[in-house]
């Protein structure tokens, strides 16, 4: 069964998914829980939590691991991923992410989460306009 049909803009499953993905996270040092749910075109869905290491910086945000989970699979085409914490506010990817966004899945919808399941949509280029690109290396 497709749980995610085409054309369909109502992100509440995916959104729910993002929810649930915050459980696969490991965040001893901050306690921050960050879920992230990865739709590819096909209605596939890669989830992924944040992962911290002792040495502070080899941390790899949720939206990270979902997408190298992905891409690792052989994935290649998304749609949209949501994000979620347990902040009361809106959560939104950092600047690494953004750029893997941008390099990995192209212009697609990206959802940001509140402690409410309140969900706003971005796209790609609106999170990180002028992005830096392959198309900036093959001069
Ligand atoms: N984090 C994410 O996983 N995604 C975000 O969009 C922002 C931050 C993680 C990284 C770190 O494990 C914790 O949240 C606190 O910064």
């Amino acid at each position: 069964m497709n749980i995610f049909p085409h054309k369909i803009m109502d992100y509440k499953l995916l959104v729910k998914k993002a929810v649930e993905a915050k459980k696969r996270a490991l965040p001893p040092y901050s306690n921050f829980h960050v879920g992230a749910a990865l739709l590819t075109l096909d209605d596939k869905l890669y989830l992924g939590g944040n992962i911290e290491s002792s040495s502070y910086s080899l941390t790899i945000c949720a939206e990270r691991t979902a997408i190298f989970k992905a891409i690792s699979e052989g994935e290649r085409k998304f749609k949209a991923i949501a994000i979620a914490s347990d902040s009361p506010d809106y959560i939104s990817p950092c600047g690494a992410c953004r750029q893997i966004i941008s390099d990995l899945c192209g212009e697609i919808d990206i959802v940001l989460v509140n402690g409410n399941m309140g969900y706003k949509v971005y796209k790609t280029s609106e999170l990180i306009p002028l992005a830096f690109g392959d198309k900036d290396l093959n001069n």
